[in-house]
């Protein structure tokens, strides 16, 4: 993700994130691990929040998830109608809000950057997670619990610039890691 005053730009197709260095690590490492966890169970529920251009959706499909078991969520409603035009479940949802059900994977890109009042608000949504980057990552955390199998994980990504994460009690480990000349970013994998 470009912080707005880093670069003065933020990718955005018709207000749709596109895929960036955050999404590309974060879909590089489900390629890495859906294939063990199909293994274990070839039915996984899979759950993206935030699902913007459908990136992860695609790849769970290519990688054996059933269709039927993909299901998203995103507040912006053109993701949700683009991401429904590729065929996919998503409905539009503040985080969990219209969410039932409970999944065997969870994953979220969230906005993780720091409030900056000079990006314009319409990229906002998909980049800044309150004024210290973190306050959607944590509204997440709270509500995701629910939302877990009994066997269930969740892959998170953050950034070195998000400040104040509170991974509550869940068990954490890093899966996956890439450094930039201005933020690192990391995939957490998170289970009870
Ligand atoms: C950084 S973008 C990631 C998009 C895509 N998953 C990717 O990796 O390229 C964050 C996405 O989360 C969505 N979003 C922001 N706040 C949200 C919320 N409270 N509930 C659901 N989706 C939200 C944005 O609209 C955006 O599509």
């Amino acid at each position: 993700m470009w912080s707005f005053s880093t670069v003065c730009l933020v990718k955005m197709n018709s207000n749709i994130y596109e895929p960036e260095e955050d999404s590309y690590l974060l879909s590089e490492t489900i390629e890495g691990q859906i294939p063990k966890l199909l293994t274990k169970n070839k039915n996984i529920k899979f759950l993206e929040i935030g699902s913007g251009s459908g990136i992860h959706l695609k790849t769970a499909l290519n990688l054996g998830v059933k269709k039927e078991n993909i299901f998203s969520a995103d507040l912006n409603q053109k993701a949700v109608r683009h991401c429904k035009s590729l065929g996919f479940n998503c409905v539009k949802s503040d985080l969990f809000e219209k969410i039932k059900g409970k999944y065997n994977l969870i994953v979220f890109n969230p906005p993780y950057l720091p409030e900056d009042k000079s990006e314009p608000l319409d990229s906002r949504l998909a980049t800044t997670g309150g004024k210290k980057g973190s306050e959607i990552i944590n509204l997440f955390l709270k509500k995701a619990k629910k939302h877990l199998s009994k066997d269930g994980k969740i892959f998170l990504l953050t950034s070195s610039l998000t400040k104040g994460i509170n991974f509550l009690n869940y068990k954490k480990k890093i899966i996956g890691k890439k450094k930039m000349f201005f933020e690192e970013l990391e995939v957490w994998e998170l289970k009870f």
